[in-house]
């Protein structure tokens, strides 16, 4: 795993940025797995900009995103549906065929994890995967337990998640309980991983991800540790605690 510490959360959104646009300009068709959430917010507009600058464009990506909530009207300000198209898709020149999100249907939830595995399936290995990490070491909605799902299900969000996730809620009540979310062998699928840590509250994580060196179900960002071509993009703050 490469660790890259940067001065700040302005730096690290750059640098991510610049390393999605060296591997997508390597590639004639990229397939991106992405992530919401706050830590990729500044990451998604710099390569908004870089695409109004025609430096590239989203026209052969394919993307599939992490996770989406249950319960939770996709027009909704907090679905991720949303944000991805808030955030990036509404600004680039992505084929909306080509943009897969977690799409739980409440009285369908089975049928469409099935779905959604299929799609996974279809679509194999990404270039490239991008990652945020919860206070807890979740990554996509794989939280801490003694057991990690391998492939796309419907998870029950930790307490700590509620609770830091309530910030984009009027109150902790309306946050979701509930999430459809990728795997962990799903989430990891890709040639090359960039996750991605900002601020003080991400310093347990991020310490515990460096010098872990056992594979801890309790930490499920440890199970990077298994993989090739992981880039750990963290800020100053996320690094040192301070
Ligand atoms: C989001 C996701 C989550 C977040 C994590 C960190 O799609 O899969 O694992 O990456 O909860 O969230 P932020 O970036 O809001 O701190």
């Amino acid at each position: 795993m490469k660790v890259v510490v940067c001065k700040d959360y302005n730096e690290m959104s750059k640098i991510g940025a610049n390393i999605i646009i060296t591997e997508m300009l390597k590639k004639d068709v990229f397939k991106i797995g992405l992530a919401t959430g706050s830590t990729p917010k500044k990451m998604y507009e710099y390569l908004i900009e870089a695409y109004e600058n025609k430096v590239i464009s989203f026209k052969n990506v394919l993307s599939v995103n992490l996770d989406e909530y249950v319960g939770i009207d996709f027009n909704d300000n907090n679905s991720y549906h949303k944000f991805m198209f808030d955030n990036l898709f509404n600004h680039v020149d992505i084929n909306k065929e080509n943009i897969f999100i977690p799409t739980p249907k409440e009285n369908e939830l089975e049928k469409s994890v099935e779905e959604y595995n299929r799609i996974l399936d279809k679509i194999g290995k990404r270039n490239l995967q991008v990652l945020g990490m919860g206070n807890n070491g979740h990554i996509a909605f794989n939280e801490p337990s003694n057991k990690l799902n391998l492939r796309t299900s419907v998870v029950n969000l930790k307490k700590e998640t509620i609770e830091a996730n309530s910030r984009f809620f009027e109150s902790e009540e309306e946050v979701p309980t509930k999430a459809m979310s990728m795997g962990i062998a799903d989430a990891t699928n890709a040639d090359v991983i960039l996750v991605m840590a900002s601020g003080k509250g991400k310093h347990y994580a991020v310490k515990k991800l460096i010098n872990t060196e056992v594979v801890d179900l309790e930490f499920p960002a440890s199970v990077l540790k298994l993989k090739e071509n992981v880039i750990l993009l963290v800020d100053k703050e996320a690094y040192s605690g301070e």
